[in-house]
């Protein structure tokens, strides 16, 4: 008989944190339909000459219908509910203090470690993941590496909304190649600065949010354990998720602030691409251990759209998936994109019994996509 498939390494800790601020659908919307009458009032001569289009409302019923969101969680509200702002006021810290998105990561990586059993001097690599990270260098993995008094090597990446699974792949491999005994991977999600709150069609996608997740080897897990089998990622060029701010955009100071320079998508688009490729992508990640979709006995899914992910399970499964099967986190933390898989696994697998097979995968900008076969093995 063939080996049995897997990577030798486990998903040992695991938690959660976000911000307490909360901001629901009405609220957004009050501010944002205020910000659209005062922009149509003070361009009103151009908008009637025909020069500018009218700015139309928002409302909290077309974003539960086409998302699935209710609400997140968000750093500031007070410049989110300001019809004259609509962006968080976030107020930069001298370079002595811990920097903001760090802060998020350790929230996340001590309840990690605290499940796991483990201490940060036990870390000895730190994979620090998220879709924009606040700045280039030094990494913010090192920043977090130093304040959990960890050991070994930290460095950051940014794959969009795959990019978590793409960090616990190379926190498994190094863990696997011998490289890390204990390997922490965290994904401080600090979206709300980099979405355009003043576009309709995605002001209310994003939320804050903080995962972060402990890989071991599995011979060495202390309590709960889910051994990964399998990885997997793929991408596909693609500008249907876009977002331009990065250190050049000063040397065209005309262009330095247009909505480009935020998160943007043609969101149609995304959804008719990515469905049949998550679909796919879904199958062969569980097919190449020999399993079929009905042997799973959970999907954590990209938490970016509830109608996307009801299509998807459905396609995989030839049926509908129950809430049970593929849980959402989306109504309550809203998109916090690389961060969204690990947060529906981190708070939905605690009922599995030992032996039960979970995929979590990811899909996103890029487009890229990323997957883990989880079983639990203890
Ligand atoms: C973004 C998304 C929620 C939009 O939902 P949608 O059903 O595709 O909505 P559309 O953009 O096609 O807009 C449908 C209609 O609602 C209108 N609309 C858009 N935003 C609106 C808003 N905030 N309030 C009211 N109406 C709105 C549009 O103008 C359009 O009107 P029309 O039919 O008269 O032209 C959805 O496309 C999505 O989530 N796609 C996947 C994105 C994704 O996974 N991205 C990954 C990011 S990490």
């Amino acid at each position: 008989m063939a080996d049995r498939v897997t990577t030798g390494t486990a998903i040992t800790g695991w938690g959660v944190w976000h911000p307490p601020t909360v901001l629901d659908n009405h609220e957004l919307c009050q501010a944002f339909n205020e910000f659209v009458r005062r922009d149509n009032a003070k361009h009103a001569d151009a908008i009637a000459r025909g020069e500018r289009e009218a700015l139309k409302e928002s409302s909290p019923e077309f974003i539960i219908k086409a998302s699935g969101i209710e609400r997140r969680y968000v750093h500031d509200k007070t410049g989110l509910v300001d019809p004259e702002r609509m962006f968080p006021n976030i107020p930069d810290r001298p370079e002595e203090e811990l920097s903001v998105q760090a802060e998020y990561a350790l929230h996340a990586a001590r309840r990690a470690l605290e499940v796991a059993g483990r201490a940060g001097e036990d870390v000895d690599y730190v994979v620090l993941g998220a879709s924009c990270l606040q700045r280039s260098y030094p990494a913010l993995a090192i920043e977090v590496q130093g304040q959990l008094g960890s050991r070994g090597h930290g460095l950051d990446v940014s794959l969009g909304c795959a990019t978590g699974t793409a960090a616990l792949q190379l926190a498994s491999q190094a863990v696997q190649l011998g490289q890390a005994r204990c390997a922490l991977v965290v994904l401080p999600e600090l979206t709300s600065p980099h979405l355009n709150w003043r576009e309709r069609d995605g002001h209310f996608i994003l939320g804050d949010a903080s995962v972060a997740i402990l890989i071991e080897p599995l011979a060495r897990a202390k309590g709960r354990a889910w051994e990964i089998r399998a990885t997997k990622m793929a991408s596909k060029w693609s500008n249907n998720i876009r977002n331009n701010c990065g250190f050049i955009n000063r040397c065209d100071p005309s262009t330095m602030d247009a909505p480009d320079k935020l998160f943007h998508q043609h969101g149609r688009r995304v959804f008719k691409d990515v469905v049949p490729m998550a679909e796919v992508f879904v199958r062969e990640s569980i097919g190449a251990l020999g399993l079929s979709p009905d042997q799973i006995d959970r999907y954590w899914l990209h938490q970016a759209n509830q109608n996307m992910n009801e299509l998807i399970a459905k396609r995989i499964l030839g049926r509908d998936a129950t809430a049970t099967e593929a849980p959402m986190v989306l109504a309550e933390y809203g998109n916090t994109a690389s961060a969204g898989s690990p947060i529906a696994f981190a708070l939905h697998q605690d009922d599995l019994p030992v032996g039960s097979l979970g995929v979590m995968c990811a899909f996103g900008a890029g487009y890229s996509l990323g997957s883990l076969v989880l079983q639990r093995a203890a």
